[in-house]
């Protein structure tokens, strides 16, 4: 593997899950691999799990890693080219990401959607920028439009809970009061496309996703029909996709809020979210500290698929 953006370069998903719960089970069995070895992390934007999962898969295989704020004491960067550097951007990206490759062995990147243009965006320009320019292998600690590691934490974890076979997964458009990216729900929906489950994505109108990560997945838009008999409600906000609202906030109806009633709906659903989540918002506070709730779990996972995807790259280093 030479980078991580998306699932299809996980390969065969089967394949992946059973490796990442081998690896679960002695976390420091490839310490050797990473020796010598330096993963250089850089945050364009906030994180918690993300920072701490990464950073704890990197040190699990004995890698050195370093962890870079660029909006906290790194130069501002311009990420336009042919743009005259006048304003307050001191150094160009051109610059900055070949010299980070020069200081590590992986490059691991987190750069959200900026909602100033949607092709900006959609053309994962500046992870793209990484993966040219750095001359190192390239992970996606979420994208513009994707959050893989999230997503394959999803899965393990939904493998690891599952009661039945090809378990119904349903992913919920929730209100939330800021415009969120698409990123989460799109690598939900790439995985869970490829995933054995029966998957299900619910949303008010106007919300519906890129057709490249829904890939023909049923969508309903009556959330409690949605509901019924779910194994699994992975709940999510995300701002519009489609023109002319893209980036815009167009509910923020309480009634599609994850609550107990709702959770009445389903199979004794186990409750999921990414985290960080705004109570009584997305989910009420009894869903999530009810024993169905799986975001504890589910974040844990977060330092396990990372392991498998450093892990794998480094082997082919
Ligand atoms: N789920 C997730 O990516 O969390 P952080 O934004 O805290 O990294």
């Amino acid at each position: 593997m030479k980078t991580f953006t998306n699932v299809k370069d996980l390969g065969d998903l089967k394949t992946a899950v059973a490796e990442a719960l081998e690896l679960k089970k002695n976390r420091y069995a490839y310490k050797k691999l990473g020796e010598n070895r330096t993963l250089l992390m850089v945050f364009f934007n906030s994180s918690l799990r993300t920072r701490l999962s990464t950073q704890k898969a990197g040190m699990n295989l004995g890698m050195n890693t370093m962890v870079l704020d660029i909006n906290q004491g790194a130069w501002k960067l311009e990420t336009e080219r042919g743009v005259i550097m006048d304003g307050d951007k001191t150094e160009h990206i051109l610059e900055a990401i070949p010299v980070m490759g020069s200081y590590c062995d992986i490059i691991a990147v987190r750069s959200f959607a900026q909602f100033e243009s949607k092709t900006f965006d959609y053309n994962e320009t500046i992870i793209n920028q990484f993966i040219q320019y750095s001359g190192k292998p390239v992970i996606s600690m979420e994208a513009a439009t994707g959050h893989p590691l999230q997503a394959f934490a999803d899965l393990i974890t939904i493998e690891e809970y599952k009661k039945r076979e090809h378990p119904k997964v349903v992913l919920t458009w929730a209100p939330h009061p800021r415009a969120l990216p698409q990123a989460v729900p799109n690598s939900f929906a790439d995985f869970m496309n490829e995933a054995d489950v029966e998957f299900v994505i619910t949303h008010p109108e106007g919300y519906e996703l890129d057709e490249k990560f829904v890939r023909g997945a049923r969508v309903e838009y009556d959330q409690n029909k949605a509901l019924e008999n779910a194994d699994f409600v992975y709940a999510k906000n995300w701002s519009a996709y489609a023109d002319p609202n893209y980036g815009k906030i167009l509910s923020k109806d309480h009634s599609w809020t994850v609550s107990s009633e709702k959770m009445a709906l389903t199979n004794h659903a186990y409750f999921m979210h990414c985290l960080p989540v705004r109570r009584n918002m997305i989910v009420t506070d009894d869903v999530i500290e009810s024993p169905q709730s799986l975001v504890i779990p589910e974040a844990a996972n977060r330092e396990i698929s990372a392991q498998v995807v450093i892990k794998r790259i480094l082997e082919h280093l």
